[in-house]
C-alpha cells in the first residue's frame, strides 16, 4: 500500500468474521463482549449509558470496538488537526463493521511545556495504557504527531498489546522566508544565533516567526517528530507510504480512513504489537533512522519501547547496527531539503526501496504483509532528495556514535552527520556550568574566559536533574565566539537535543550528574578528550582525584520534586541508556479485563 495507491481500497466492507484463535487473557471472542455481551444487569449498565450517544441497540452485537486515542490539544499545535483526522478513522471503522470511540489523553506539546515535554511522555503513555485496559476496547488507532506523543502512545499501547495501528499527523508545509525555504527548529537556531551575533534585526526574527509554522502538522525537518513517524512505519506500526504525507494532504485523510478499516481486520486477525515489534523490527527502525539522518531522541524512545515489549535492544546497537548505513535522505538538519520534498521524491516507500536488503524485508507489519511486500514496486522520483547508495549525503560511518569513558561510563551519543568533522577528535579545556540557567546568564558576558578550542559542559540537565532531560544539549555558543564568526564548539551534557539541531554535541551522558555520574565531578580547567573514531569521551583526571571530588559531592535539589508527578518521575525514571521510562512501567501490563463493580 504505497502512497501512490491510497485511492484503491482493497477491503471487504462487510463486518469481518471474528477469529476465536489466540491466547487472549479475557477468554474467547471479542474483549468488548465481556462488557456488552452480558444479558443481565452488568450488560444493561454498560450498554444503556452508551445509548445516550445515539447508538442503535444492535451496535454491540459482536462488532469490534475500536478506540481512537487522540493527542489533540490546543496546547499541542502540531496535533491540532487530529480531531478532524479522527473523523476519517471513524468512517473507516464503521465501514468495516466496527464501532469507533474517540477519546482524549494527556498530550505533550514540544513548544510550550516547561521544563520539557519529555517529562510528560511517560505520563501520557501511562494514561493511554490505563485507558485501554479499563475500557471495552478490542483494538486501537493512535493519533499522534508531536515529538513525544508518538513514542508515548506506542509505549502505552505496546504494554497493553491490543491490536494497534498508528497514524501520525504528518509534517506541515515548508516554511517560506523571503524566497527561501526555512525549516522548523533548524532555522530557529540559525535565526536566533544570527540575531545574537548582530547580523539580523528583531524585526527580521519576528517576520521569520510567521513564515515558519504556516500550516497544520508537525515539524517539517527530519526532527524527532518526522523521525519517529518514519521509524514507526519501518517498524511496521503505520500504513506504508504514509509517514511523510503532509498534514494537509488529502491522502493523509484517506490513510486515516483506511487505517479505520484495517484496524477492524487486525482485531479479527489478532494482529498485536507483540507480533510486529520484534528484534528485527527494532533493527529496521535503528537502521532506517541512520539512513534518514534522524534524531538522537529516537535512541531514547526506541530503548524505552523495546523494554516495554521485552526486546533486547542496547545503546550500542545504535552504533553497531548502522555502520553499513549511509545517510540517504538529504533533509535538514543534516541536509538541504524538507519533508515536502522527501514525500514528493518518493517518501518512506522510496527510501525503503533504496535501502532494499539493508532492511529486514520479512518483518510483519500492520497490513498483514511483510515490510518487503509493502514496498514492492516503490520508486524514487528525485535522487537529489533521496540519494542512491552510491552517492549518499554522508557515507557509511556517519550515523549516531556511542561514546564511553571515565566521563560517561554508561554511554553518551553524538550525531555525527550534524557535527563538524574537524572537531570529532578534539582535546580542550573544560568550562563547566552546574545549571543551564547559570550558563545562559554568563554566555553573553564579553569578559567570559572562553575560546573556540574549549569544551563547554552543562550538567544537571538529565532525566532526574532538570527534571525530564530537556533539549538543551545544543546550548547556544557564547556571544564572543559567535562574534568571532565561529559556529561550532564541542558541547557536552546529560541533556537531549532537538532533532532539528546541529553541531558537535555530545548528549545523553549516563549516568547523569544528578544521579552521581562522573559528569558531576569534572571541573573547569580539566582536560577533556572527545575521540569519536575510537568512541571515547574522557577527562584527564586520576581515579584518586575523582574519589576526592566524589566525597565532596552532594546531589542537587530538584525544583518541584517534592510532590505530584515530578516526585513520582524523579524517584522512578531510569537513565538515558535505558530509555528514561519509569522503572515500574517497563514490560507489559496486558489487556486482561478487571473485575466488575456492579
Ligand atoms: Fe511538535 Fe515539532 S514541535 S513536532
Amino acid at each position: 500500500m504505497s502512497a501512490e495507491n491510497l485511492g484503491s481500497t482493497g477491503f471487504d466492507e462487510r463486518p469481518v468474521p471474528f477469529s476465536t484463535a489466540g491466547d487472549r487473557p479475557w477468554g474467547e471472542g471479542l474483549r468488548s463482549q465481556v462488557w456488552f455481551g452480558d444479558p443481565g444487569k452488568t450488560g444493561f449498565m454498560h450498554r444503556s449509558w452508551l445509548r445516550s450517544e445515539g447508538l442503535p441497540d444492535d451496535t454491540f452485537e459482536g462488532r469490534p470496538v475500536i478506540g481512537i486515542a487522540n493527542s489533540w490539544s490546543e496546547l499541542t499545535s502540531c496535533n491540532i488537526h487530529l480531531r478532524a483526522l479522527a473523523e476519517h478513522v471513524k468512517r473507516g471503522v464503521w465501514q468495516a463493521g466496527g464501532v469507533p470511540f474517540e477519546f482524549p489523553t494527556t498530550s505533550a506539546g514540544e513548544p510550550l511545556v516547561r521544563p520539557t515535554a519529555m517529562l510528560l511522555r511517560n505520563l501520557m503513555a501511562m494514561d493511554l495504557e490505563e485507558t485501554l485496559r479499563m475500557n471495552p476496547l478490542d483494538g486501537v488507532v493512535l493519533l499522534a504527531g508531536c515529538d513525544k506523543t508518538t513514542p508515548a502512545y506506542l509505549m502505552g499501547a505496546a504494554s497493553v498489546d491490543l491490536p494497534t495501528l498508528l497514524i501520525t499527523g504528518g509534517p506541515m508545509l515548508n516554511g517560506k522566508y523571503r524566497g527561501t525555504d526555512i525549516g522548523s527548529g533548524t532555522s530557529v537556531w540559525r535565526f536566533t544565533e544570527a540575531y545574537r551575533a548582530g547580523q539580523i534585526t528583531a524585526d527580521d526574527v519576528r517576520e521569520a516567526e510567521g513564515c515558519m509554522a504556516r500550516s497544520q502538522g508537525h515539524c517539517m525537518t527530519m526532527g524527532t517528530a518526522s523521525t519517529m513517524a518514519c521509524v514507526s512505519e519501518y517498524m511496521g506500526m503505520q500504513l506504508p507510504g504514509t509517514a511523510a504525507l503532509g498534514a494537509n494532504d488529502s491522502r493523509r485523510a484517506t490513510a486515516a480512513h483506511l487505517a479505520g478499516r484495517r484496524i477492524v481486520e487486525m482485531v479479527a486477525e489478532d494482529l498485536r504489537p507483540s507480533k510486529i515489534l520484534t528484534r528485527a523490527a527494532f533493527e529496521n527502525g535503528v537502521r532506517a533512522n541512520a539512513a534518514l539522518g534522524g534524531s538522537t531522541n529516537a535512541v531514547i524512545h526506541l530503548l524505552a519501547l523495546a523494554r516495554r515489549v521485552g526486546v533486547e535492544l542496547t545503546l550500542d546497537d545504535f552504533d553497531e547496527l548502522v555502520r553499513d548505513i549511509p545517510v540517504l535522505a538529504d533533509l535538514m538538519p543534516s541536509g538541504r531539503f524538507l519533508m515536502e520534498e522527501f514525500q514528493d521524491a518518493g517518501g518512506t516507500a522510496g527510501l525503503a526501496a533504496t535501502l532494499g536488503e539493508l532492511l529486514h524485508r520479512d518483518t510483519p507489519t500492520v497490513t498483514g504483509r511483510t515490510l518487503g511486500e509493502n514496498y514492492d514496486g516503490a520508486e524514487v522520483w528525485d535522487r537529489e532528495v533521496i540519494r542512491p547508495l552510491e552517492n549518499p549525503v554522508k557515507p557509511v560511518g556517519w550515523g549516531i556514535a556511542v561514546l564511553r569513558g571515565n566521563l560517561a561510563p554508561r554511554g553518551a551519543v553524538i550525531k555525527q552527520s550534524a557535527a563538524k568533522p574537524e572537531l570529532m577528535t578534539h582535546t580542550g579545556r573544560a568550562l563547566v556550568w552546574d545549571s543551564l540557567q547559570q550558563y545562559l546568564a554568563e554566555a553573553d558576558d564579553p569578559d567570559l574566559d572562553v575560546d573556540a578550542s574549549d569544551i563547554l559542559i552543562v550538567r544537571n540537565v538529565g532525566p532526574k536533574g532538570y527534571p525530564g532531560m530537556p533539549e538543551v544539549g545544543n546550548m547556544p555558543l557564547p556571544r564572543k565566539i559567535l562574534e568571532a564568526g565561529i559556529l561550532d564548539m564541542v558541547r557536552i551534557s546529560d541533556a537531549r537535543m532537538s532533532g532539528t539541531s546541529y553541531g558537535t554535541i555530545v548528549l545523553h551522558v549516563a549516568p547523569e550528574a544528578a544521579a552521581g555520574g562522573p559528569l558531576a565531578l569534572v571541573r573547569t580547567g580539566d582536560r577533556v578528550t572527545l575521540d569519536v573514531p575510537n568512541r571515547s569521551l574522557s577527562m584527564d583526571v586520576s581515579d584518586d582525584e575523582l574519589e576526592r571530588r566524589r566525597a565532596q559531592w552532594s546531589a542537587p535539589v530538584v525544583a518541584g520534586a517534592e510532590r505530584g508527578w515530578i516526585k513520582l518521575y524523579t524517584e522512578h525514571v531510569v537513565q538515558a541508556d535505558e530509555g528514561c521510562d519509569l522503572d515500574f512501567l517497563q514490560g507489559r501490563s496486558g489487556a486482561a479485563v478487571g473485575p466488575q463493580a456492579f
